[in-house]
């Protein structure tokens, strides 16, 4: 291949952002100027997901203002329970919030209006409404019935609320309030480019999104943290991971939850993640994650040199919690619903029709031959 292409646009800059910085040199990652591990300490997701939509922190009265708006329309359409109440049980949690958000926009009066203000009022409506859709479809694939948003419960404890009909204690709401905080927003990857191609041809925001979503589900992005979780219960006890982890290297197998376009040497979101993950395990008495993470961490480092994503604590952590697997990287979604939405507006804000050249190696011109010549 020739050197003037830049496959998978490794290394090309191709547009300015305010939304977020990564720093690989220095393992670090700001969200507005703020380190996502500061507001990991200080804010609640709420506050995040403010920060990014409006390029500040909010005070008191706008947060309150912000989290009014976000809890009034976390309540789904009639039509859109029913739809997800008919969609096949088999199906992966990432389609039905990719159909659910594409059906939010059928039904948004605002769908046509790409300005930044109509922008901002439907991010917040795909914001709130996502949890409750994909909390729904958590429950009737289980045959339970559906449990309605709660206006007292911040975000990420009416989720829990959602799925499951309660609470649980204040640190794992926490550890899992963190989760949503880091996977906010990581400036262009795969899923975010998604939604800024798509809304450089002037499309809407729930078109974007729909895209992104679809973009987020590969296993080489978002799909990594659900593909952690299936491989440390493959390898089952902390004794099988060293032999387990050799086997695959030996194979040349790409071990999930490891590696990253960007960062290569660690990635500035997994020190806080891994804090909470082992908080976690502690509070639940369940110390064979951590093992195994210790373990696998330590021999990809050694045989590699290649460290772990922040999919690598997000998913023991989430199962830890008895999330179902195939919802590690929905939750993903609906944090990341914040950033692709900033990115979004970003992009309308100063557009240029995305359209990179491809070099052509396909046949040289031909002449046509009738269908009884050929
Ligand atoms: N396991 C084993 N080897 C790996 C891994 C891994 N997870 N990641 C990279 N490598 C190796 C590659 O095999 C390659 O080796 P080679 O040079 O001998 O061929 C070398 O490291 C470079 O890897 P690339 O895939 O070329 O690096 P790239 O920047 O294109 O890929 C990616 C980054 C796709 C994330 C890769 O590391 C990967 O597949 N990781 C596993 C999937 C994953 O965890 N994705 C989540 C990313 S974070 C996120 O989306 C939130």
């Amino acid at each position: 291949m020739s050197d003037d292409i830049k496959k998978g646009l490794l290394g090309i800059v191709v547009d300015e952002t305010e939304v977020s910085k990564v720093m690989p040199e220095i393992n670090s990652l700001t969200y507005r100027g703020y380190a996502a591990q500061d507001l990991c300490e200080y804010c609640r997701f709420e506050e995040v997901a403010y920060l990014i939509l409006n390029k500040d922190l909010p005070n008191t009265i706008q947060l309150r203002k912000f989290e009014k708006e976000e809890k009034n329309n976390r309540d789904l359409s009639k039509d859109l329970y029913s739809i997800i109440k008919k969609m096949p049980k088999k199906s992966h949690p990432m389609d039905v919030a990719r159909t659910a958000v594409s059906i939010m926009g059928l039904e948004d009066k605002e769908t046509t209006d790409s300005s930044e203000e109509a922008n901002m009022r439907k991010a917040i409506r795909i914001l709130a409404k996502t949890p409750t859709a994909l909390a729904a479809f958590y429950r009737i694939r289980k045959g339970k019935n559906i449990i309605k948003p709660k206006k007292n419960l911040n975000i990420a404890e009416n989720f829990f609320y959602m799925c499951f009909g309660k609470v649980p204690q204040k640190e794992i709401v926490k550890a899992f309030d963190v989760s949503l905080i880091l996977y906010a927003e990581h400036s262009f990857n795969v899923s975010t480019f998604t939604a800024r191609t798509i809304t450089s041809s002037l499309s809407d925001i729930h078109g974007a999104i729909t895209g992104a979503i679809a973009s987020l589900k590969g296993p080489l992005h978002g799909g990594a943290n659900e593909e952690v979780m299936h491989m440390m219960n493959k390898i089952k006890s902390p004794n099988n991971a060293l032999k387990w982890i050799n086997n695959a290297l030996d194979k040349k197998e790409v071990v999930m939850g490891f590696g990253h376009r960007v960062y290569k040497s660690g990635d500035s979101r997994v020190p806080t993640m891994k804090h909470y993950m082992f908080k976690v395990a502690k509070l639940l008495n369940k110390d064979k994650y951590p093992k195994m993470y210790e373990i696998l961490e330590n021999e990809m480092l050694s045989k590699k040199n290649i460290h772990p994503n922040v999919d690598f604590p997000c998913g023991p952590t989430y199962y830890m919690m008895g999330i179902d697997i195939d919802f590690y990287t929905p939750i993903f979604v609906m944090s990341r619903i914040t950033g692709w939405s900033a990115h979004i507006m970003e992009q309308h804000a100063s557009n240029k029709l995305i359209r990179p050249l491809s070099k052509y190696k396909g046949e040289e011109v031909r002449e046509v031959m009738l269908l009884n010549q050929r």
